[in-house]
């Protein structure tokens, strides 16, 4: 696993968003020789990318992916595309025909730019969400996915994510365009926004513990998600940038998964604190699918890819908590 970045140059689609910053960031400190953050800004703001003024390799474009000409543009002389824009099951409640525009439509325009430019290969911003409800001791990339029993947002998002996994599947096997898309569980970290489910739940309850309040949890505490730090998932899409061959889908994910309790006592442990959790009735309206087993395998990954995570939960609540801190919540 001997090939770089260095010298490369990447188009990233959805450039403001939580993982494309932390993509950039790690793409420079590798010796990129350019990066092309895209974005239309709809979601994103330009704060998240703030710290990367001044860089001459970065480039900013204010661009839709839902306009064909401004990513054929962005794609030339490109090496690779991260496509990253997309909506999230939270905005994607808010506007479901933008939602599923931008991660269908925009995907295979991505897709269809990354041909006309001759990239050789895109990573895909997929998500384990994916899998729907399917129940498995483990769950492998190769596991069928239920979307039967999910709400119907987490499915309508599940499905744009598998839908944007066959387009690339198909356009590297019609015209040979490289593809990996990444299964991404419950992404949090450093720069984290509000758009995320799960990630939320780690940000109000370290809220509430500072303003010294128990801290809620919703049912009986058993639900769990498999939290995967930021920096940990973008180096695992350039590891598929770098090593992926063919079209392949990989999971991104730490294997873990942690109930809420546990979350809230780490969250707590982390803050010094001696408040009890209030566990409260499930009254939610949009929740990710889960229950209290996920069983996501980040071993296809790991061997394929050679990444694995690095940073635990502990660690990466007490990261995240001292960036909330540091950036006023
Ligand atoms: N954060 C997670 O927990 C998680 C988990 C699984 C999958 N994902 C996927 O990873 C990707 C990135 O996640 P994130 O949390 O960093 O997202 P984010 O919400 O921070 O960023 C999405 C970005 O896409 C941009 N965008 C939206 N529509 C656009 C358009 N038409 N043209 C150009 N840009 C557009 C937004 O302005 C925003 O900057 C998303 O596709 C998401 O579905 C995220």
């Amino acid at each position: 696993m001997s090939r770089t970045a260095a010298g490369k140059a990447y188009l990233i689609c959805g450039g403001a968003s939580l993982i494309g910053s932390h993509l950039a960031d790690q793409l420079l400190a590798a010796g990129a020789s350019e990066v092309r953050l895209l974005d239309n800004f709809s979601l994103g703001t330009p704060e998240i990318i703030a710290h990367l003024e001044g860089e001459a390799r970065v480039k900013r474009i204010r661009g839709d992916i839902l306009r064909i000409n401004e990513l054929i543009e962005a794609s030339e002389g490109m090496d690779g595309i991260f496509a990253l824009a997309g909506f999230l099951t939270l905005p994607m409640s808010h506007n479901p025909p933008l939602g599923v525009a931008v991660n269908t439509e925009g995907m295979v325009n991505i897709l269809e730019a990354a041909r006309l430019a001759r990239v050789r290969h895109v990573v895909f911003s997929s998500s384990v969400a994916a899998y729907g409800n399917m129940a498995a001791d483990t769950l492998t990339e190769d596991s069928p996915s239920l979307m039967s029993s999910v709400s119907p947002i987490a499915a309508v998002y599940g499905t744009t994510k598998l839908l944007g996994e066959q387009l690339g599947r198909l356009y590297a096997q019609k015209y040979g365009v490289g593809f990996s898309g990444m299964r991404f569980s419950s992404v949090y970290g450093e720069r984290q926004h509000a758009r995320a489910v799960n990630a939320n739940f780690i940000a109000e309850t370290y809220d509430r513990i500072k303003r010294g309040e128990r801290p809620v949890i919703v049912g009986d505490g058993r639900e769990v998600h498999d939290y995967v730090y930021v920096t940990d998932v973008a180096a695992g899409c350039i590891a598929a940038m770098l090593n992926g061959e063919g079209a392949q889908v990989f999971n991104l994910c730490t294997g873990v998964d942690t109930t809420h309790t546990d979350l809230v006592r780490t969250i707590l442990e982390v803050c010094d604190s001696k408040l009890e959790p209030d566990y409260r009735e499930d009254t939610r309206a949009v929740k990710s699918a889960g229950g209290d087993h996920l069983g996501f395998s980040p071993a296809k990954a790991e061997r394929e890819i050679g990444w694995k995570p690095a940073v635990s939960l502990r660690d990466g609540v007490a990261r995240t908590i001292a960036w909330r801190e540091k950036h006023g919540g």
